[in-house]
């Protein structure tokens, strides 16, 4: 099914909060991250930050877009930018995809990791990476059944105050 993806405005901003939450959730619980932490999201908060975010245009190379279920909701979104918030970077970065858990595996993933990653290419950036925590094995595998790479980079980041590991992945845009 042909999903509809767009960019979206501030009326989306309750559906994102709701997708964010909800795909956290699901992705992770079972000690990837703390119980406690994810049963505390919440939908109104993550909302009010969309809120704040969407009143301002994207950035210099940066795009959000959201996706939409077959009945018309916004069940999903992609972020993409430079690395490292540097509007001169020759890196560019998948800051964030989130799908709802109800729509995974039905294809709106994969369409907005499509038109993301098409978007960086169009941004002039060389290269992209991304950064996955280890144990999220159903986005690795996803990322990996679409060229990106395990490149062996590890961090640690302090995600809305909760520390987690995360590995890097990156691939090759061919931009010249
Ligand atoms: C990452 C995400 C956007 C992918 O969307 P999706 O609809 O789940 O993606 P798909 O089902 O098309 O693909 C998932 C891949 O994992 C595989 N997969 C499915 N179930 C799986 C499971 N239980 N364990 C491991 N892999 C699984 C699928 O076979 C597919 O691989 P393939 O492309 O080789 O067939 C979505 O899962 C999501 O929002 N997750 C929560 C948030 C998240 O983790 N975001 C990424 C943070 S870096």
């Amino acid at each position: 099914m042909e999903h509809v993806v767009r960019e979206p405005t501030v009326d989306d901003a309750d559906a994102l909060g709701r997708v964010h939450v909800r795909a956290w959730q699901a992705a992770y619980r079972g000690g990837l991250m703390p119980d406690d932490y994810l049963d505390g999201l919440d939908e109104q908060e993550r909302a009010s930050m969309w809120r704040s975010g969407l009143e301002r245009p994207p950035r210099a190379r940066s795009l959000r877009l959201v996706g939409e279920s077959a009945s018309g909701n916004v069940v999903g979104f992609i972020v993409v930018g430079p690395a490292d918030g540097d509007p001169a970077a020759r890196v560019g970065e998948l800051f964030a995809i989130n799908v709802d858990p109800d729509e995974w595996g039905g294809g709106l993933g994969p369409a907005l990791i499509e038109r993301g990653v098409a978007a960086l290419h169009r941004f002039g950036f060389d290269q992209a990476v991304l950064w996955v925590h280890p144990g999220n094995e159903r986005a690795r595998r996803f990322y990996a059944a679409r060229g990106w790479i395990d490149d062996g980079v590890e961090r640690h980041q302090t995600v809305l105050g909760v520390e987690v590991p995360e590995v890097r992945y990156s691939i090759d845009l061919g931009s010249s």
